[in-house]
């Protein structure tokens, strides 16, 4: 009888340790989400200040998206990152950046080109710019999975966001830190 209790015992210490071992290990090794900046906006359209029509005739709009990864445990795999570009609620153009695999602590940073070819949009533009600024807002729309030591997590969808104020040199206006955080 005694012995019998003793093995019950036994494995419900053992039971519970393992249940507070994997708890940890859970605790330590979940995936933090990656953060998203956008640096170096620039539409030649809306650069007004260059006084050159070479400059204001093309329509392209270029930013980069600094993408950091801030687990030192997890790895990520993204799919295609799907990139729209709005001014005043309407679409304007999109683009997208091809899926990569991201290590741990790493910074990533990709190049998007939008061509945007809507012209009232862009004499409306031109005018706001010439008053003060213009705001874009730039979307994304992310599927990723983490890696954890060796295992895929399963697909996780993000969708960020953020807004952009552009001046009279078609330039982002962003303050010191030269960046906009997507949330
Ligand atoms: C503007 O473009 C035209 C044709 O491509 C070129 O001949 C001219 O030199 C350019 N002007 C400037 C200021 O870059
Ligand atoms: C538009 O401007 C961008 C940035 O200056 C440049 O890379 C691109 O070649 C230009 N496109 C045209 C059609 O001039
Ligand atoms: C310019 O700014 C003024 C004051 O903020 C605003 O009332 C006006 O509508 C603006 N004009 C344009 C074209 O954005
Ligand atoms: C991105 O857009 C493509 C084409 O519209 C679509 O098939 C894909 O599912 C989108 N990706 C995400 C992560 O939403």
């Amino acid at each position: 009888m005694s012995e019998c209790r003793g093995f019950y015992s036994w494995c419900f210490g053992f039971t519970f340790l393992l249940g507070l071992t994997t708890l940890f290990l859970w605790l330590s090794l979940r995936p933090q989400n990656p953060s998203y900046d956008l640096i170096d906006f620039y539409s030649p359209a809306l650069d007004i200040a260059s006084n050159s029509p070479n400059t204001t005739r093309n329509t392209t709009i270029l930013f980069q998206l600094k993408i950091s990864n801030p687990n030192k445990d997890s790895g990520i795999h993204y799919d295609a990152i799907n990139v729209s570009l709005y001014y005043k609620e309407k679409k304007i153009g999109e683009s997208n950046v091809q899926g990569f695999y991201q290590g741990h602590k790493k910074t990533a940073k990709k190049s998007v080109v939008i061509a945007a070819a809507n012209e009232l949009f862009w004499e409306a533009a031109s005018l706001e710019v010439l008053n003060r600024t213009a705001v874009f807002r730039v979307d994304l729309v992310i599927g990723l999975r983490f890696k954890v030591v060796w295992a895929n997590t399963r697909h996780k969808g993000v969708e960020v966001a953020g807004h952009v104020p552009v001046g009279v040199d078609g330039k982002m206006v962003a303050g010191k830190k030269k960046r906009i955080k997507l949330k």
